[in-house]
């Protein structure tokens, strides 16, 4: 029998590496997106070997009565909800939004599920997230360090968490958490900070920007490839029993680390002067292609409040021993090679948008 699988949020980068990963498991996959529907396949812009196949639903999280026809109509065996208002810095501006869409959109999808008759038969993944830990108690964080939410993004999450645990534990169905930490990859939005760095980087380097204005470079995060989270979300549902996994990699690195790599592998060395709004992040040598447009001394990198969020998190890393002991799973992409796979994807656009500029005369 052909799995059905829905995807909420497949428009996003979890969604489109899952779809994938499911897709070649032969299920039949269905998506909630937020876009125009012009057809059937999702992965606009990529090589057509990279599409996939999945029905697309227009729609989204705030919808209670679109959600419920959708879940009664597909009657899917397993649903990951991945939808949700995921910009952490964004949700301090549209708190209530966030909370409808990242909090009781989750219930919506409960909800729907238990009132179609469909708690035997659909499993529920929720994309539980690490900004849950916030202001840490302990580290690394694991399934059993309290959380402390840090913003109106986590505690909408908070909400969506502990409504996954109680339909778990009152309807006894196969409902689970996945908190995971930062993951990225190529396809990540650029209003995050490790691809607005592989982009602005890249941009520095072909000579279309001079330099890239950031927040708060102290901040740490255990950053992983969404690719290989997506693997965790699956393996999560096909247990035998349901229960709740931290994933991470359990390396932690900060975003001044994080831009230093995007650097480096543009054949430029940055090196940091100054501290708090005055530090700055300075070419100190540059080989290769990027030496035409950057030179040393060039200030690359400045620090700019207006990134600066009212609480941040400051200091995530996960500890993943349970998902390995037992799911077997453990990342297989490291961050530093994250960086290089999204800088090389980054380079690529920047060099073509630098051939459509007019050259002057
Ligand atoms: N976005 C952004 N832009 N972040 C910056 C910047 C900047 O210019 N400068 C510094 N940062 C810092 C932020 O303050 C934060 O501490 C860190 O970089 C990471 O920010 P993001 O990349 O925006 O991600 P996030 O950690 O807030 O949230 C992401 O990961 C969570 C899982 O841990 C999102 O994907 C969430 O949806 C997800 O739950």
């Amino acid at each position: 029998m052909t799995k059905r699988a829905f995807i909420t949020g497949i428009g996003g980068q979890d969604g489109w590496y899952l779809a994938q990963i499911l897709n070649e498991k032969g299920y039949e996959v269905h998506g909630l997106t937020r876009r125009p529907l012009d057809d059937e396949v999702i992965g606009d812009g990529v090589p057509a070997s990279d599409r996939l196949a999945a029905h697309l639903h227009f729609g989204d999280l705030t919808d209670s009565s679109n959600i419920a026809r959708l879940v009664r109509e597909i009657a899917p065996d397993e649903v990951y909800n991945l939808g949700a208002q995921s910009r952490v810095a964004a949700s301090f501006h549209a708190p209530l939004y966030t909370a409808s869409v990242d909090g009781l959109g989750t219930l919506r999808v409960l909800e729907a599920i238990r009132l179609s008759g469909l708690v035997d038969r659909t499993r529920f993944y929720q994309a539980s997230t690490a900004e849950l830990f916030g202001k840490v108690s302990q580290s690394p964080q694991s399934e059993t360090t309290p959380f402390y939410p840090r913003s109106p993004y986590a505690a909408a999450k908070l909400f969506s968490y502990w409504t996954t645990v109680n339909y778990r534990e009152a309807y006894g169905m196969f409902a689970c958490n996945g908190v995971l930490f930062n993951h990225d990859s190529p396809r990540r939005g650029k209003e995050f900070v490790t691809r607005k760095i592989t982009s602005g980087m890249a941009r520095i380097s072909v000579g279309l920007q001079r330099s890239l204005s950031l927040g708060n470079l102290d901040a740490k995060r255990d950053w992983g490839h969404a690719a290989d989270y997506v693997r965790m979300q699956w393996l999560m549902l096909q247990r035998d029993a349901p229960a709740d996994y931290v994933i991470a990699t359990g390396e932690q690195h900060s975003v001044r680390d994080f831009v230093t790599w995007a650097a480096a592998a543009l054949g430029i060395e940055i090196r940091f002067f100054g501290s708090g709004v005055d530090e700055h992040g300075i070419a100190a040598h540059v080989v290769g292609e990027a030496a035409a447009h950057v030179k040393q001394g060039d200030i690359l990198i400045r620090v700019d409040p207006r990134f600066f969020r009212p609480t941040d998190v400051v200091d995530l890393v996960g500890d993943p021993g349970r998902a390995l002991n037992e799911l077997g799973w453990s990342p297989l992409v490291t961050a530093r090679d994250m960086c290089a796979e999204m800088v090389a994807s980054d380079l690529a656009v920047a060099r073509r948008d630098a051939r459509h500029i007019p050259s002057e005369g």
